[in-house]
């Protein structure tokens, strides 16, 4: 019994650790795969692919500029954007958090035009790949492939900063935590067995 309990509480303690990458598998069915960078450089540059070209019709209203400390308003006023496009471009600060499969459908959504199946859509954008119902209301961006991974890297860190710093501890903690548990069993083992020795 109290194997198994010891048992239970190791698979407790780590089963949170492989939740997160079980729910990124369940996501990425269509998607394109893509592994954020959570390195400073990418974002660094991300954020100027969002400055440059993004921000013209988004807002990052929950994160600062790191230029000017300024939350990002959209260049475009909102009714412009509308009257333009037939929607109003959202706010990307919380974007990789708010769709399913996060980063993969933001990469998607830059890679996955193709002018070739506009005529199939009466939207601003025309035809993309990953769009649910796949006519969309934004214009290509026409971002290059590695600016798409670039400014990917800087909305998930956005959207979910802790995450981006945990995944890249993802195996000295969880080495740590194993490690723990060793130390915890031995322990245990040590004040319980003169006990159990006794009865
Ligand atoms: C010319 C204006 C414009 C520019 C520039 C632009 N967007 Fe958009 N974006 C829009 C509009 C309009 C929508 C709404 C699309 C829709 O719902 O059909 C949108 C929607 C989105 C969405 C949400 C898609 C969804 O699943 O609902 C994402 C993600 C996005 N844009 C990312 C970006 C990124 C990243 C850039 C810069 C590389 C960018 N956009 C540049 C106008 C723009």
């Amino acid at each position: 019994m109290r194997r198994f309990l010891i048992l239970a509480g190791l698979v407790a303690l780590l089963v949170p650790l492989f939740l997160p990458v079980a729910a990124l598998a369940e996501e990425a069915v269509d998607l394109p795969t893509i592994h954020p960078d959570p390195s400073l450089a990418a974002r660094q540059r991300g954020e100027k692919v969002f400055r440059d070209i993004c921000n013209q019709c988004h807002s990052m209203k929950f994160h600062k500029n790191s230029q000017d400390n300024k939350p990002y308003l959209a260049k475009t006023p909102a009714e412009d954007a509308k009257k333009a496009f037939g929607k109003v471009p959202p706010d990307l600060t919380l974007m990789a958090k708010a769709r399913k499969g996060g980063s993969a459908h933001i990469y998607g959504i830059l890679t996955g035009y193709d002018p070739d199946k506009n005529s199939d859509c009466t939207s601003a954008g025309g035809f993309n790949k990953y769009f649910p119902g796949n006519c969309i209301a934004m214009p290509s961006p026409g971002v290059t492939e590695a600016q798409a991974r670039d400014v990917v890297a800087f909305l998930a860190w956005t959207a979910e900063p802790n995450e981006v710093q945990s995944r890249q501890m993802g195996l000295p903690v969880m080495a740590y935590t194993a490690f723990l548990a060793a130390l915890l069993y031995l322990w245990k083992r040590r004040v319980w067995e003169p006990i159990k020795a006794k009865h």
